[in-house]
């Protein structure tokens, strides 16, 4: 055994159980790409979902689709060609798709030769100001749930986006946020906020827990102040956190225990692997906040809660990467997980991922 190892082994080991850490993420879900304006009228946007090159299509018409990112003819990808009207023209000997994949035009097409076959045209939707892809069998596409939002539209709420690279299995991601037992990872933003399990369930597809944080003392950022993150010891009136895992997307939640069911503040995250090993992810959030009686303090504060929320952030990346860089010098899962909530949420993401098969490369290879 190696120094500083724990005995026992790393979690999955003398066991059937597959490592988590390589189980695929699964792609019969609606997940979201890219930020709608990063992809601008008749440009195309080269994206990937668990390694497979997909480019995103803004047509002349501004309808958006998602093709394999690689031309019939010679593989050179589409997202370096031209988006003509409501067509995309490969940049290397000019053939031109539509949105359904199919090649319309060869520009020196030879008589007598079989027409080559199309590319790959994945569902593609554009919502809450991100497109969104179905990467899975397109035949799910339609009765798969699409993911709600619900006070996304309404004015009571101000919108924040983001969209973030992490060099970390999906996984981490999920847990990383579900536990809100590492707050003292934010001690310098948060204070010394505690938070307590109030309770947690899980069902078909999903798993939730709900804290309540206790004011521990400590200076907190002002952001963390406004978006009344750090609790209150008034058994009366107190904010309650839900976080929940409905697979694949995450939720979080701020209520007041009097307002009950309408939240101060509602974040909707996505985690979609990009390589094809899955150890980076692009993390997709939308954060929503209650805008106060006079709307106007929140423009004006608006500034310090992105600086906090990014500082947030930038403290669970450099967790989560350390998570995933101990994984590969360990070469296992070596954590040992004692909170219910964790390890309900492990078993979610097992039984719904795609579970690694033996000799399929892409589990065993070290490459990223
Ligand atoms: S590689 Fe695309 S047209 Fe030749
Ligand atoms: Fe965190």
């Amino acid at each position: 055994m190696q120094a500083g190892m724990a005995a026992g082994g790393p979690a999955n080991h003398g066991s059937n159980r597959p490592d988590l850490r390589r189980v695929a993420c699964n792609p019969d879900y609606w997940y979201p790409l890219a930020q709608s304006r990063k992809l601008k009228r008749n440009k195309t946007l080269e994206v990937a979902f668990a390694g497979e090159p997909i480019v995103l299509v803004r047509t002349d018409s501004n309808k958006v689709f998602a093709l394999e990112d690689r031309c019939a003819h010679r593989q050179f990808p589409l997202s370096k060609g031209l988006v003509c009207g409501e067509q995309i023209q490969c940049g290397y000997h000019a053939w031109r798709y539509d949105a359904t994949g199919a090649i319309t035009t060869i520009p020196y097409m030879v008589t007598g030769v079989r027409p080559p076959r199309h590319v790959r045209a994945y569902p593609c939707r554009e919502a809450y100001g991100l497109v969104f892809v179905f990467p899975g069998d397109p035949a799910l596409a339609e009765q798969t749930a699409f993911p709600e939002l619900p006070w996304f539209e309404s004015q009571d709420y101000k919108v924040m986006s983001f969209e973030r690279d992490i060099a970390c299995h999906y996984t981490f991601m999920h847990e990383n946020l579900m536990d809100m037992n590492h707050q003292f990872l934010h001690r310098r933003l948060m204070g010394r906020v505690k938070p307590r399990l109030l309770s947690h369930g899980k069902g078909d597809g999903w798993v939730e827990a709900q804290f309540r944080f206790g004011d521990g003392g400590g200076k907190k950022h002002r952001g963390a102040n406004w978006l009344t993150i750090g609790g209150s010891d008034d058994e009366t009136n107190f904010e309650i956190m839900t976080i929940r895992t409905e697979y694949p997307y995450q939720t979080l939640k701020i209520a007041g225990i009097k307002t009950g069911s309408v939240p101060s503040l509602a974040l909707w995250a996505a985690y979609v692997p990009t390589d094809r090993h899955e150890r980076r992810s692009r993390s997709f959030g939308i954060l929503l906040v209650k805008k106060p009686r006079m709307a106007f303090l929140l423009t004006l504060i608006w500034p310090v809660l992105r600086h906090f929320t990014e500082s947030v952030f930038a403290e669970d990346r450099m967790a989560v990467e350390a998570e995933q860089r101990a994984y590969e010098t360990q070469g296992g899962d070596w954590n040992q997980e004692i909170f219910p909530v964790t390890i309900e949420l492990r078993d979610l993401l097992l039984a719904r991922g795609i579970k690694p098969v033996d000799g399929d490369v892409r589990y065993t290879s070290t490459a990223p």
